[in-house]
């Protein structure tokens, strides 16, 4: 075939051209997207309740981002950061130490692409700190089970979500995780229900000291988190003394507390950053998602004063670089992005819708399946149970959450399931993230679709849920 004749390839061939995630689904082709609305190209309409996999926090079409997009294009598309500096990552930079909390007043925003890449700038931003600072026997990252900050491999090894990990467990670097502090399944021992108090957060915290302990303090050099664990826990919420105790901890070993809020970041908890709402200075921020609310690829590690001053300070270079770090039109987006947010307080408008939003999803509790609601601003988690009384999961070949998901998308709703956090295989649940800018109207349009998915799920599981009745009453 001639390359001229390129344009003339079969559908057929162009479907069998493209990898997707999963070669045993059907997926629609996009065509268009306006507001909080999807049209796929079989002209079927979709209401995005996950914000894609919440990233359109502004929702789609806002032309003041496509405007900044193509002015930056047309003028200056691409520097590369060993030549030259660009306007709107300079502006970028600003705004983002200047709402971050105190201790990144002084710090400096290092942009990378994706939310993996940026994890692994900040593991590299520690380990490299550590070198420029004379402690070189530090070299161990500690993380949460269950918790996601990537799919990279130096990301992954961080990670604490099995199902992820499994294929990939021999090249990657041993785990040190400690358990997240997972209020419905609190593994303090205490009777069901009688756990929900911060003592059991601050036990959580604790099993981090004795991680530091056996790992060898000198050893470790950062203990990476999520302030509200996204994709692999949906949306848990930790309690009220967790994050303090965990940054005193962190202080009294020397060990750097990198906050991953590539999920919760930029405005998604009611708050620029969602380690805001515990009062916790941490020392390196990591966004993405929603930095450039999905217009470009873009994310950014925030190293605090004292992080970035060590590289000052000393040798002055962090060896470490991507070819696309500060894309100026990502950037540009970024920029765009972060000003349309401010100016249109929507920030303020997550923080003040959080109670209406919750009381809608609370209403699901009707629901016989639903276990637990729980989350933050316009980031929800539902978790699915086969009974609510014992908490007892669905059985991981029913394939729960993916089952309400196709539900829900047959209701042209979308949602993000997530499953396998309890032992690796089993768990289920779905977040329920729009768009900061969904209206009322459509916050009730979702919330009906919602509900006619949960109707054919609930008659789709009834056996398993009778099932499970039945055995606890001894039938
Ligand atoms: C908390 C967190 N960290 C890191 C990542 C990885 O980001 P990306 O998929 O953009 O590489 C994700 C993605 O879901 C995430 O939720």
């Amino acid at each position: 075939m001639q390359v001229s004749d390129a344009g003339s390839l079969s559908e057929q061939h162009l479907m069998n051209s493209f990898f997707p995630r999963n070669f045993k689904k059907n997926y629609p082709v996009i065509k268009s997207a306006d507001g909080i609305w999807i049209t796929d190209e079989d002209g079927n309409q979709y209401l995005d309740g996950c914000s894609g996999a919440i990233v359109t926090n502004l929702g789609y079409g806002v032309k003041e981002i496509t405007d900044a997009i193509a002015r930056q294009s047309e003028t200056a598309p691409f520097a590369h950061t060993s030549q030259f500096l660009s306007r709107p990552a300079l502006d970028l930079s600003g705004r983002l130490t200047s709402i971050a909390p105190p201790s990144f007043n002084l710090g400096r925003v290092y942009f990378a692409s994706g939310g993996s890449e940026a994890v692994e700038t900040a593991i590299k931003m520690a380990r490299a700190y550590f070198v420029e600072t004379d402690e070189p026997t530090r070299n161990i990252v500690m993380s949460c089970w269950p918790g996601y900050h990537g799919a990279t491999l130096g990301a992954l090894s961080a990670t604490g979500h099995p199902v992820r990990r499994k294929p990939y467990m021999p090249i990657l670097r041993p785990p040190a995780l400690v358990h997240t502090d997972y209020r419905y399944r609190c593994q303090c021992g205490h009777r069901p229900g009688a756990c929900y108090n911060d003592r059991c957060s601050l036990e959580r915290a604790d099993e981090l000291e004795e991680a530091i302990q056996l790992q060898g303090p000198s050893n470790v050099m950062a203990f990476i988190g999520e302030p509200i664990v996204g994709a692999a826990l949906g949306a848990a919420v930790p309690g009220a003394t967790y994050w303090k105790r965990v940054r005193d901890i962190c202080t009294r070993y020397g060990i750097l507390f990198i906050a991953d809020e590539v999920m919760t970041g930029l405005g998604r908890t009611g708050k620029p950053f969602a380690i805001q709402h515990w009062q916790v200075d941490p020392d390196i921020l990591v966004v993405g998602k929603g930095l450039a609310a999905g217009y470009q690829p873009l994310s950014a590690v925030i190293a605090s004063a004292k992080i970035a001053g060590a590289f000052e300070r000393h040798s002055g270079v962090f060896e470490h670089g991507f070819t696309y770090s500060g894309h100026p039109v990502s950037c540009a987006a970024g920029l765009a992005a972060f000003d349309y947010m401010i100016e249109n307080d929507l920030i303020r408008k997550v923080e003040q819708s959080e109670e209406k939003f919750f009381k809608r999803l609370e209403a699901l509790r009707k629901f016989p399946a639903v276990g637990d609601v729980r989350g933050k601003g316009f980031m929800a988690g539902i978790e699915l149970v086969r009974d609510i009384k014992t908490k007892e999961p669905f059985s991981p070949s029913l394939r729960a959450s993916q089952m309400l998901a196709n539900l829900a998308f047959e209701e042209g709703l979308l949602v993000y399931p997530g499953s396998g956090f309890i032992n690796g295989s089993v768990g289920d649940h779905i977040m329920i993230a729009p768009p900061f800018v969904i209206t009322d109207e459509e916050l009730d349009e979702l919330f009906a679709r919602l509900e006619q998915a949960f109707n054919h799920f609930t008659e789709s599981v009834k056996s398993e849920l009778e099932a499970s009745a039945s055995s606890r009453y001894g039938e």
